[in-house]
Order: C-alpha cells, then structure tokens, then sequence
C-alpha cells in the first residue's frame, strides 16, 4: 500500500504523489497544444519511466504531436537550453514536460522563460531576471525522477554558461511548474551517489533556511527540524534500500518539503553555502550536493558568532546534543553535520574532490566581486574576506 494515498496529495493540487501516478498525466498534460517532452541523458529509457510518460500521453493525444529534446545535461548548459528554444519556437510549441531531475527541471525552467525573451538570452542568467507574467513563458509540468532540488515544486533554476564556466540562477513566479508527479518508485534506478547526492542537497537545503538566527516562527523551525530528523533516520538506509517504498517516499517527500517555500515563510535565510557551492560545480564540475558538504560546515565555523544561537537549536532538538554552554552544543553540532555527511558518503575537503584547487578561493572572491556579490547572508554579513575564509578552510 502506498504510504500516501493520492487523496492525501490533494493538498497541494497539482503535486501528485505516490506509486503509479505518472498515469496521471492523461488528465494533467493540456490537450490543446504541441507538446515538447524535455529529458536528460537516457536514464528514463533505461528505468521505464518514459514508456509510463507515453503510455499516460497515448492514451489521451494519438492525433497531437509530441515532440522529444533530450540530452539536457546535468548542471544544464545554456547552449543546449537555446536549442530546445529553437525547436519550441519553431514548432510552436505550446508546453513542456521535464522528465527528470533537478537539472531537467531547471533546464525547462530557463527554456520557458527564453522561447518569448527578446535579445540575448543570456542575459536571463546574468542579470538573475525575475520572471512574473504567465502569460509570457510557456508552462510547463514534471516528471520527477531524482528527489534533491525541490525544483518540482518551486520557481528556480540553476543554469550553467559553458562559454563562461559560469553557474547562475533565474526565477520567479512565473516559472512555478503547472503541475508535478512524484513517484518515490522511480528512485531505485538511481545510483547510489545520486542518491547520497539527493539526501545532502535536501539537508542543506533546510540548513540554509534555519541556520540563520533566532526568530519568533515557531512551526517553520518545527517543521524545518522535522525534516532534519526524518533524513538523519531515513538518509542512510535509503541509499542501501531504494526499494523499500516507506524508506523512498519519506525521502522524496522530505526533499520536496525542503525547498517548496513551506520553511522559509517568514524566516532569515542564508544561501551563501549555495553561492559558494555553485562556483565549484562550475568550477570542477564537482556534484552540486557535494559541494555544500564541503563548503557548508566551513561557513559555519567562519560565521560561528552569529550563528551560535541556532547551531545550538539544531544541536539540542536535531541532535540531542547535552552540553554546557551554548558554544559547546553549537560545536559539538557542526560535528555531528560533518559525521553525517560522511556517514553519506561524502568527502567534505575540496582536495578530495578535485586536484589543482589552490587558487580557488581567489578566483571566487574575484568573481564575486566583479558581480557585486560583496554581502551575503542572512545578515548581509559574509564578506569577501569571510567567503575566502571559508573557501580556504575547505582546502
Ligand atoms: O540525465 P539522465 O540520464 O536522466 O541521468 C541523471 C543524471 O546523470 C541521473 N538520474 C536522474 N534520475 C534518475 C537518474 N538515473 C537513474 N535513475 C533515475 N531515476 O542523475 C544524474 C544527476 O541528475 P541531475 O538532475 O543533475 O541531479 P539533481 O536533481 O541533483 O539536480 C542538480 C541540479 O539542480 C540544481 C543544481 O545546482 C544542479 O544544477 N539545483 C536546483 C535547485 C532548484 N531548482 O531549486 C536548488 C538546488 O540547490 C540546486 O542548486
Ligand atoms: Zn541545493
């Protein structure tokens, strides 16, 4: 039996939940328009997740085209992006749907926003554009494949300028997916780094959001710590089991639950642990929840004054941290993020990850800098000198 019902996934409309409801995309998808089916490198031929995709679309336009873009890969490039731009413009195309992962999504994301953007499109990436007006992207749904990013169910996008080794974001509201399935069976087919990948990146995702200091929105750090806890019980196990369905669907819930706006209502966030991360992804091509494990822990070190309060918050409640002073359950709680990470297979020094590293943390502030990225935080307060700090610490 699933754990949820399709009835309890009602409570985000158009955020379908549970094994078997790809076939739900009989009913989803429009019927009144050409159809562009937007992928990545082939693992949906390979775990039957695109004959569900065909089988729910048959049933409903054998006389509509559907039109394939796959390829998209991860980290996704603009220049392949502006390709689907092309064929969308062409065939006129009246919707997407992104089978995959966060980087298909986020691919989808950014095509949509192109296809009606006049002038160079890569000015969407360099000047972060917000994209607000329905009327002027082209919607799109999707078919979740890697529980991580929480792209399914929110409104950005991380796209890449292979010209430039640049990493970017866009967004908006605009750009929120019409609707998203989400099967935690389609899980098992993923390999165990992904996996690993996918527990990080929704981890940090709540640390970003909660990490900050103290606030008077008692359920979101109730719910944000909720989430902590169900990756720490379920995290390990998943990336052995992904065929034990209870393990699969709290995972995906929780990845989804980490990044849909629930938490961050009201509350301080962070994301230079993100920033940061970013720059080594596009630097090394490092995996993206890799990178956070690196820099993550580091920037809590760095940034230990105005963080104290909640790292002990998250040590007691998260953790059940018992200690003497504050200082020493926050401490002792970035340990225990470290332990973790490991404890999922992640390497947490950037000289793990990668060789010739040694001017990186120049390079970023550099970067940094030119885009005038000089305050980063929750409170403004990551300098550059504290982002090479950071950078540093993680050699
Ligand atoms: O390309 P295919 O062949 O589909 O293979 C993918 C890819 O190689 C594979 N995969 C996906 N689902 C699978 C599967 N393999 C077997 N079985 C399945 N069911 O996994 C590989 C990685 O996929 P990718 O989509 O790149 O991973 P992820 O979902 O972690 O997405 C990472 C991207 O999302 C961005 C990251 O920066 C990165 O570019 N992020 C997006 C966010 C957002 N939109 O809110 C927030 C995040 O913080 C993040 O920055
Ligand atoms: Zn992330």
């Amino acid at each position: 039996t699933p754990l949820y019902s399709s009835a309890a996934s009602d409570v985000y409309k158009r955020q379908v939940f549970g094994k078997g409801q790809i076939a739900k995309l009989t009913d989803l998808v429009p019927s009144n328009t050409k159809i562009l089916i937007a992928y990545g490198g082939g693992s949906i031929f390979k775990n039957g997740v695109y004959e569900q995709v065909k089988a729910a679309l048959d049933t409903q336009f054998l006389a509509n085209e559907v039109i394939e873009f796959g390829g998209i890969e991860p980290n996704p490039r603009f220049e392949t992006l502006m390709k689907a731009v092309e064929i969308i413009r062409s065939e006129k195309i009246g919707f997407i749907l992104a089978v995959g992962g966060g980087s298909v999504i986020d691919g989808v994301k950014f095509i949509s926003a192109a296809v009606n953007f006049e002038g160079d499109a890569s000015e969407i990436l360099k000047k972060r554009l917000l994209f607000k007006d329905v009327s002027k992207v082209i919607p799109f749904g999707t078919v979740l494949t890697l529980p991580a990013t929480g792209s399914e169910m929110n409104s950005g996008a991380v796209v890449t300028i292979e010209a430039t080794q640049e990493k970017l974001t866009l967004g908006g509201s605009a750009l929120f997916p019409v609707f998203s399935i989400v099967d935690p069976s389609v899980i098992t087919s993923l390999p165990k780094r992904q996996l690993q990948n996918g527990v990080v990146d929704a981890f940090t995702h709540v640390l970003e959001q909660y990490i900050t200091y103290p606030h008077d929105a008692l359920l979101q750090d109730r719910i944000a710590e909720g989430i902590l806890q169900t990756l720490i019980e379920i995290g390990p196990d998943v990336v052995e089991n992904p065929r034990d369905y209870k393990l699969a669907s709290n995972f995906v819930w929780s990845a989804t639950m980490a990044l849909n706006g629930l938490i961050q209502k009201g509350v301080p966030s962070d994301w230079a642990t993100h920033m940061i991360g970013h720059e080594l992804t596009a630097l090394y091509e490092i995996d993206h929840a890799r990178t956070l494990a690196i820099i993550g822990p580091n920037l809590y070190k760095v940034m230990f004054e105005t963080k104290m309060d909640k790292l002990a918050q998250y040590g007691q409640r998260v953790w059940n941290i018992k200690g003497n002073s504050t200082e020493e359950i926050a401490e002792k709680a970035i340990e225990k993020t470290v332990e973790f990470y490991h404890k999922m297979g992640m390497k947490t020094k950037l000289s793990e990850n990668t060789d010739n590293f040694e001017n990186t943390a120049d390079f970023i502030v550099n970067r940094f800098e030119d885009r005038g990225w000089k305050a980063l935080g929750e409170k403004q307060n990551v300098t550059l000198e504290k982002v090479r700090e950071i950078v540093e610490m993680s050699y």
